[in-house]
Order: C-alpha cells, then structure tokens, then sequence
C-alpha cells in the first residue's frame, strides 16, 4: 500500500451521519450473529466454502510454529494460507550462491499436513531484490537475473503452490513512465513485453499453478488514474498472449475513505470482461483516520469491510479473500502506517488476543450474503 496521497495526511474528523448509521446497523447485526451461533459458531472457510469461495489468510512463520493460539485461529477459519515475507527475494536469498527456502518449506509442510491451499508471494516485485543484486539490477543483465530468480522459485515449489503472485505493484502512473509502469530498471528496459515474459516463465516453471498480477490502490473515488492505469495495463498484458490468469486486489483498506460502489463495481466488470479471475489477496483496514474509542473504531472498521465485501463477492469473477493476517497483534500496519496517537491499529479480525471483534462478523455476514458460484 502506497496510498501517500490518502494515508497519513488527513486530520482525524467527526464522523458523518451515514457512516454512523451504516456502523451502528454492522454492530447490531454482529451482535445479533454472534449470539445466535454460539456456542457453533460456523467458522469462515466454512461460510466461505458454502457460497463456492475460499477464505484465507496471511501467516508468519515466526508465530505460526510458535503461538498455539496463533496456529488454532489459523486452522480454524482459514482454507487457504500465503506467507508474510517467507518467499520474498530478500529474505531467502542473502548471498548470490543460494537460497534457504526453510521457513517457506516449513508453511508448505503446514498446508500440505493440514490440507490448506497454498498461495505464492511474491516473485516479482521491485520493493524486495537482496543487496547484492543492486548492480546487477541496473546493468544488462538486470531482467535476465529477475527472470531466473523468480523461474527457480516457482519451481521450487511446483505443484505445492496452487497460485502465484507473479508480478506484483508494477503500475505507477505518478514515475511518467511509459505504459504507466514503474520506474525500475527491468522495466525501463525492457517495458511490458518484460512482464509478458515473467508470466512465461512462471508458466514454465509450474505449469498447473494459477498465475496472478496483484496490485494496491483501486478501491477508492481518488484512485481513478491507478484502476485506468492498470486496466490498460491488464488489457495489454492479455492482448500480447502472457499466460495471466487472475488479478490479486491487494485490499489494504482504510476506514473512512470515500469508497463508492457504482466505480467500483464497474471497474471489477471491466476486470472480468478481460476473462481474469479476481482475489482480494491482503484485505486489512487501517483505522488511521478513526478516533480513540475502541468500540466506535472497531463498528466503523466492520462497517467498511462490509460496504467493499459486498460488493466485492456481487462480481461472479471473484473466487476469494484473502486477510493480511488473522489477528491485529502481527499486523504490519503498526510499523508500516503507525497511528499518530501510537496506539495499535484494530485492522484484522481477530484482535491482540484473538478474540473475534466486529470485523470478524463482518466478513462472516458478508459470505452469508454472497452469491453462490
Ligand atoms: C509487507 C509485510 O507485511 C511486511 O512485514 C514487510 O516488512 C513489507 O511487506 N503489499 C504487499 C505485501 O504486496 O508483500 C506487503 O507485505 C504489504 C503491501
């Protein structure tokens, strides 16, 4: 999420009256839900799994393997798990001589034992090439060592991974760059023709996984020129045969922006109509425009992630959700957009202690309400 031109710069404001009310209705209802279903109360894969989609979630190896909590909040609502940071570049590969895939090989374990869906993130993305690759990135053999790393890494976990992120946040209209893609040299150099051969290499490499573009920032009235930008950019990425199967909808939400259902169904149309499944890949909703109280955070956060969900789960093309982690207590939101106040961010929806907040019942109500596929 680079959402600068929203996150971080608006003054905390009074609430309006029809966030209130749509709140307030979320809080009702969710109280309603939780009485009612207790003490069985039908998990999320299970609600998910009866209308046809998948929930899953984001995992860290660190508390996965060590927080029983953690792994039995995990086991419980989700179907479908991705790791953190576990396959990025940086972390596996600190030398050019090899990489240590041990904590990816650990969640894979874990989703092959407990039968869980396994996403792959990332293998292309600018933010993460280790250091020693810096030089090498710029000069001539800059795409030829991104295509390698992101072709040994899809085979290494052939047929383990059942999707791939592929290529991930290459559009940035605001470098001015051709295609609107990002100022990075890969694609400097070799533009979208280099992104197409990404896809075919990853194609190669594992031949059965689904292939995805995931991308941040499309969700609100101000994004117009990111949701133009990558539509053309998905159009061509299409028209020039690359072997792309979905697109991944980061998600990374926040409380209070201006988010307007016509736009944005329209836009996840115009998705569809290019013949792409869509997953909402790291759901999160930041409450970094939201007052202190507790309580009013959570409705209005549970209140947003109902708005976007639902209209979300109303376009046939959208197979999933996937949450930037189940609980707020390992979000990366605390470090990567902090509170001014410094309190923690209630994003997730299970908080600190794992205890199922607003946001919980939220997305439950909101797979009660899909369609079925
Ligand atoms: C974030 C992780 O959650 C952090 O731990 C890490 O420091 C930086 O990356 N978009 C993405 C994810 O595609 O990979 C990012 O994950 C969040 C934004």
């Amino acid at each position: 999420m680079r959402n600068n031109d929203n996150i971080g710069h608006w003054p905390a404001r009074r609430i309006d009256r029809r966030t209130f009310l749509l709140a307030a209705g979320t809080a009702f209802a969710s109280a309603y839900v939780s009485r009612a279903d207790e003490p069985t109360e039908t998990s999320l894969r299970q609600r998910a799994e009866k209308k046809g989609l998948v929930f899953g979630t984001q995992v860290n190896a660190g508390p996965l393997f060590s927080l029983k909590p953690y792994q039995d909040a995990v086991l419980r609502d989700a179907s479908m798990i991705v790791p953190e940071n576990e396959m990025k570049w940086r972390p596996t590969q600190s030398t050019a001589l090899q990489s240590n895939y041990f904590n990816a090989d650990r969640i894979a374990k874990f989703a092959k034992d407990n039968k869980l869906l396994l996403r792959g993130h990332t293998a292309v993305w600018h933010q993460n090439p280790p250091a020693w690759t810096k030089d090498i990135i710029t000069g001539d053999d800059g795409q030829k060592l991104v295509l390698e790393h992101a072709s040994d890494l899809i085979k290494h976990f052939r047929e383990r991974v059942m999707e791939w992120d592929v290529v991930n946040e290459a559009i940035a209209p605001e470098d001015g760059m051709p295609d609107n893609l990002r100022n990075w040299a890969p694609y400097n150099k070799g533009g979208i023709d280099f992104i197409v051969d990404c896809f075919y290499a990853a194609r190669e490499a594992d031949p059965k996984a689904n292939l995805y573009y995931n991308d941040y920032s499309v969700y609100y009235q101000s994004q117009s020129h990111r949701r133009d930008a990558i539509l053309g950019f998905l159009e061509k990425l299409k028209t020039k045969g690359a072997p792309v199967d979905g697109f991944g909808i980061q998600s990374h939400l926040i409380a209070k922006a201006e988010f307007d259902e016509v736009i944005y169904r329209r836009f996840l149309s115009e998705v569809a109509d290019l013949g792409l499944k869509i997953r909402a890949t790291e759901l999160d909703v930041s409450d970094i425009r939201l007052e202190l109280d507790i309580k009013l955070r959570d409705t209005i956060v549970a209140a947003h992630t109902k708005q976007y969900l639902d209209v979300l789960f109303d376009e046939p093309a959208v197979v999933g959700l996937v949450t930037w982690g189940i609980t707020d207590r390992f979000s990366w939101l605390h470090q990567g957009w902090p509170r001014k106040d410094r309190l923690r961010q209630r994003c997730l929806p299970l908080d600190d202690n794992f205890a199922k907040k607003p946001m919980w019942y939220a997305i439950a109500n909101a797979f009660e309400h899909a369609p079925s596929r």
